[in-house]
């Protein structure tokens, strides 16, 4: 395989954001940029063999530098919510950036979506990626400790698009990264409500009205929320206020990444399978999605799309009992998450 570099948009006078291609012999491409390490498209064959573009995006730098939902980008240095944007560590209380009303959220006024990622692209017979690396300073954002990221998103012969995360630190903080794509595998032509899901999940987190925990999981039953059983985005999503915004508990977890979610499309015969390390995943519908025109002049709105965010709990610094986030100087932090696209 090979990568195409090109040079993608400017963010000042010295700095140039550039936009990475790779393709293998099965007709995927996928194009990533360094700015916010975000996936700009993925295209892929249904069964007939017609190429569309399963995730939201922009066709220029313009479209990223505006205010936008995290399309596509990642995620950190800590996704999701944090209560009251505050944290206390090693007996110490620390305040972040409130930009979800008093929550914190996805990292605060400059996450990691907003950086321009140090790269080195690289290529082998059955892969092709770039090595995307980044030192985020000791109290950026509010949180302590130089932190050293490095995500390898590439592409295989296998059709898995693969996020592979390192972190240290040189000060006790907490972590959590991800990947922020909006899919819809039938190239944002309709709504996802006839997106089959299944989601490999023993319970989902309950939440309050602003999406902050209360520290309670509940077992999936049957109802809007069970995906155990797949079934059609649409089926349920009329029960619920505005639609899914929720983090699902993954069954057993492992070093190596397992089954966490599968999403399908009947119509065109494509179908992405998610396999992590993360212990949940997010699944949002894209209910605040609105207002904004995408690729292709689209107008992206509510319900287009979906995401399936691996990550750990939300608010996990402020509730003991679920499993820490707490990367402590001297350990190494390690994530692999893989979308696998499947024509059937
Ligand atoms: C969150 C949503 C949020 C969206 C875009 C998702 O990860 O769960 O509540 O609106 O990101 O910011």
């Amino acid at each position: 395989m090979k990568v195409d570099t090109k040079v993608f948009g400017s963010l000042s006078d010295k700095e140039e954001a550039h936009l990475f291609t790779f393709q293998n012999s099965n007709g995927i491409t996928i194009k990533v940029t360094n700015y916010g390490g975000t996936v700009i498209s993925i295209l892929v064959p249904d069964r007939d063999g017609n190429v569309d573009d399963v995730v939201l995006g922009f066709d220029n730098i313009d479209g990223y530098l505006g205010k936008h939902p995290y399309i596509g980008s990642l995620i950190g240095r800590y996704a999701n919510r944090i209560s009251n944007g505050k944290f206390i560590l090693n007996e110490k209380e620390y305040s972040l950036y409130q930009n979800d009303g008093k929550n914190h959220l996805h990292g605060g006024l400059k996450g990691y979506d907003k950086i321009l990622w140090n790269y080195n692209e690289y290529a082998d017979i059955n892969r092709a990626g770039i090595m995307l690396s980044y030192l985020s300073f000791d109290m950026e954002e509010g949180y302590p400790g130089n932190l050293k990221v490095d995500v390898n998103i590439s592409l295989g012969e296998n059709n898995e698009l693969t996020f592979e995360y390192v972190a240290s630190t040189d000060a006790d903080t907490y972590l959590n990264l991800t990947h922020h794509g909006y899919f819809n595998l039938n190239g944002a032509k309709d709504l996802i409500y006839d997106h089959e899901l299944l989601i490999n999940a023993s319970h989902y987190i309950e939440t309050d009205k602003h999406l902050i925990p209360n520290g309670k999981l509940i077992k999936l039953n049957g109802g809007p929320l069970d995906f155990n059983i797949e079934k059609p985005i649409g089926a349920d999503i009329s029960k619920l206020a505005n639609g899914y915004d929720h983090c699902f508990v993954l069954n057993k977890r492992d070093v190596h990444p397992e089954f966490a979610a599968r999403v399908r499309h009947m119509g065109s015969g494509r179908m992405m399978e998610v396999y992590t390390t993360e212990p949940a995943i997010q699944f949002y519908s894209s209910n605040f999605l609105k207002g904004i025109k995408g690729k292709g002049n689209i107008k992206y709105r509510k319900h287009l799309a979906l995401c399936l965010e691996a990550q750990h709990y939300p608010d996990s610094p402020n509730h003991p009992h679920f499993p820490s986030t707490l990367l402590k100087q001297g350990e190494v932090y390690k994530q692999t998450t893989i979308y696998k696209f499947l024509t059937e």
